[in-house]
């Protein structure tokens, strides 16, 4: 499957359709992650950092992404990923200064949204995406991502067997 992407001319229901179209041409999660998680980057501007982390256990690894290195475990109930999965609910954060407890894994990160990933009534990963803008991530955003999650919740299949 190739891309052409166009940031100018990508409509929220073009990137939405391409992750679906990802999900259901790969059935290993990890794999279509890699590439939503790129189709994230390269389809919303001001961001340094766009990817999952995965639970394992009590705590969050860093899964599929794009930007930095990272850090790689987080347990749950710290930062903005751990907290998202505590309260089970997504986390916007118009300046990671002012967010008790955030992570800062790098520097340039100035704003943050977390969503928690769900496979029935169990978590099982976030995405989290950082921006080097305060305030970058507006309703329309929120609403956007929201409809994501809904596609990955509906299409992943999350078992390792493949
Ligand atoms: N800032 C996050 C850690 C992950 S990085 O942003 C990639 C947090 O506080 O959970």
């Amino acid at each position: 499957m190739s891309f052409e992407i166009d940031k100018e001319n990508m409509s929220s229901e073009m990137v939405l359709r391409q992750a679906a179209e990802i999900i259901d041409a790969e059935p290993w999660y990890v794999a279509a992650m890699s590439n939503l998680s790129a189709l994230i980057m390269v389809s919303m501007d001001r961001l340094n950092w766009a990817g999952f982390y995965l639970i394992r256990g009590n705590e969050l690894v860093v899964g599929p992404f794009q930007g930095k290195p990272a850090c790689i475990r987080i347990p749950v109930g710290k930062g903005v990923c751990g907290t998202a999965i505590a309260q089970n609910a997504m986390q916007v954060v118009p300046d990671v200064h002012l967010f008790p407890g955030h992570i800062a894994c790098d520097s340039a990160s100035e704003s943050e949204i977390v969503i928690p990933i769900h496979e029935g009534e169990k978590i099982r990963a976030v995405l989290d995406i950082d921006s080097p803008v305060k305030g970058r991530f507006t309703d329309e955003d929120k609403a956007g991502l929201e409809a994501l999650i809904r596609i990955i919740e509906e299409r992943v299949k999350w078992g390792e067997s493949i």
